[in-house]
């Protein structure tokens, strides 16, 4: 299955190319696809385009039939999805079941619909604690920032009402899995990008449809959640996986899994693949990868599941920053590019991790605008700094983003001017131009596509395996060190080495 190789690139849609308003749009994916095309990449997976007031950026649907238009319209969608297709890109959705919009048609009925009915059940709602319902039903406090996970509405009436509960913002109302239509619901909005020709989703928080709100040993709303083998999320993604593979054209999801260990490899079998986030976790610390990378590979060997490969995302301070200071993080994020695209299963690159873009970390309080920054009372600033707008060309901002005189939704740095494509593509050493190169060979090589894996033995602070497919052969090796370590015997197919490999550095080596 191409899915079990694929190197896949995410899309920030706002932040991708902007065609018109300083937010990045689909026309603007259509005019700028012969980047990632470059790129050698197989898929893109595009974050929200859907129908939302952007309380989270996308991450509140309130249609999931429907591009918002801000991104621009379902004719822009089709346009998009077949220029893809034309080019051999695939294209991954992102799906959004475990809250909709406060502003979905379902979360607008059930306020109307009263206690009780039907409506609301597709919701958590509850009454409140105290003889007016006035304290919240649990003293369980919201992960994301702000306080508890229940909101109190005001009925139709016009009186307070009852509490419903959001792991995340309030605008980001979490559904009921527990009740049948649901289920039927999410069917459906899958079977309609199915049948437009969508070759699969990335899925949002795909371990939390199942909790028990109810419980007040937990102080954390992310603590409710039911990992145990047999819970409810298990069942809906065993459904929704034969609705996927009940299509032909080898259709996929990417499961986005935050559990660990056990509980991990109980999504990782549901699902075609699912992220391998502990390698995310473990930055730069070279027996924390180690013991990462060997669970995913647990996992691959015994269960047959397909790890997904990711460090950077929309979510995550970008590696050239995270795993600094300064030079030595760009490095490190190339190190780790190279170990992605040196492991078996598929591999996810985030928009300007091929630039060696820095987190914007110094963006003004003023613009910030992930509702993490407020929901933490302005402690927390949130994601933004690796949602920054693209550099394209040029030598001021917005970079060739957007249009002449346009500001782009988040500022760029001054910094970006030495990063942007059209400088990068001239440099044959960039970091784009490598990245680009290492994507190749991993496709090339037989061994780095599908071959087998096995450790090699390795001094401290160095990690080094072997991947081979009949005659063809690469040792991987990266120093986390701080001295440089010897090579062993091959002939270097790609990375920066001097006799020796310095420290910050990962190497491919062949026909040793
Ligand atoms: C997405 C985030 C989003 C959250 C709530 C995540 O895991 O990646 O960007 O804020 O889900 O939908």
């Amino acid at each position: 299955m191409w899915w079990q190789e694929a190197v896949v690139y995410q899309i920030y849609p706002r932040s991708y190319f902007s065609t018109g308003t300083g937010v990045g749009d689909l026309r603007g994916i259509i005019e700028r696809l012969d980047h990632i095309v470059d790129l050698c990449v197989d898929a893109i997976w595009m974050s929200p385009v859907y129908c939302s007031p952007h309380a989270d950026h996308g991450y509140d649907v309130s249609d999931y039939f429907d591009i918002d238009p801000l991104f621009g319209t379902m004719a822009d969608f089709d346009d998009l999805l077949a220029a893809a297709h034309a080019r051999g890109l695939r294209v991954l959705l992102d799906m959004v079941p475990n809250h909709t919009s406060d502003q979905h048609a379902w979360f607008i009925e059930a306020v109307q619909a009263g206690p009780g009915s039907a409506a609301r059940d597709r919701y958590l709602f509850r009454d409140g604690r105290g003889p007016d319902g006035s304290l919240p039903p649990t003293d369980t406090v919201c992960s994301f920032g702000g306080g508890t996970v229940w909101t109190r509405i005001t009925e139709a009436d016009g009186t307070p009402g009852q509490w419903y509960f959001h792991l995340f913002t309030p605008e980001q109302p979490d559904l009921n899995w527990a009740q049948p239509q649901v289920l039927a619901e999410f069917e459906r909005i899958w079977r309609f990008w199915l049948d437009k020709g969508v070759d699969g989703f990335r899925v949002d928080v795909a371990d939390h449809l199942t909790k028990d709100v109810d419980r007040t040993d937990m102080p954390e709303g992310n603590q409710l959640l039911e990992h145990d083998g047999h819970n409810r999320t298990h069942q809906v993604w065993q459904h929704l996986r034969r609705v996927l593979d009940s299509y032909d054209g080898q259709r996929t999801a990417v499961g986005e899994v935050w559990a660990r260990g056990a509980e991990h490899a109980g999504y990782a079998v549901d699902f075609p693949t699912t992220f391998a986030f502990d390698v995310l976790k473990a930055d730069w610390d070279a027996a924390k990868l180690r013991a990462a990378i060997s669970g995913a590979m647990w996992e691959r060997d015994e269960l047959g599941a397909t790890p997904a490969w990711v460090v950077d995302n929309h979510d995550t301070p970008r590696t050239a920053t995270r795993l600094g200071p300064g030079q030595t993080g760009v490095h490190r994020s190339l190190a780790m590019t190279q170990l992605l695209l040196s492991l078996p299963g598929s591999v996810y690159l985030y928009q300007g991790q091929e630039l060696g873009l820095p987190n914007v970390d110094d963006l003004p309080d003023e613009v910030l605008a992930d509702p993490i920054w407020a929901r933490s009372d302005f402690t927390d600033r949130g994601r933004d700094g690796c949602r920054v707008p693209l550099p394209w060309s040029g030598d001021e901002p917005s970079f060739g983003f957007a249009p002449p005189g346009v500001k782009p939704w988040l500022p760029q740095p001054a910094a970006f001017a030495d990063l942007t494509i059209e400088r990068q593509r001239t440099n044959p050493d960039s970091f784009l131009n490598t990245v680009r190169k290492l994507v190749r060979l991993r496709h090339e090589h037989p061994a780095l596509r599908c071959g087998s894996f096995r450790w090699l033995d390795s001094p401290d602070g160095v990690l080094a395996f072997e991947r081979s497919c009949e005659a063809d052969r690469v040792v991987f090796m990266v120093n986390m060190s701080d001295t440089p370590v010897s090579l062993p015997a091959g002939t270097v197919v790609a990375g920066d080495v001097r006799g020796q490999l310095p420290p910050d550095r990962a190497v491919w080596l062949a026909g040793a």
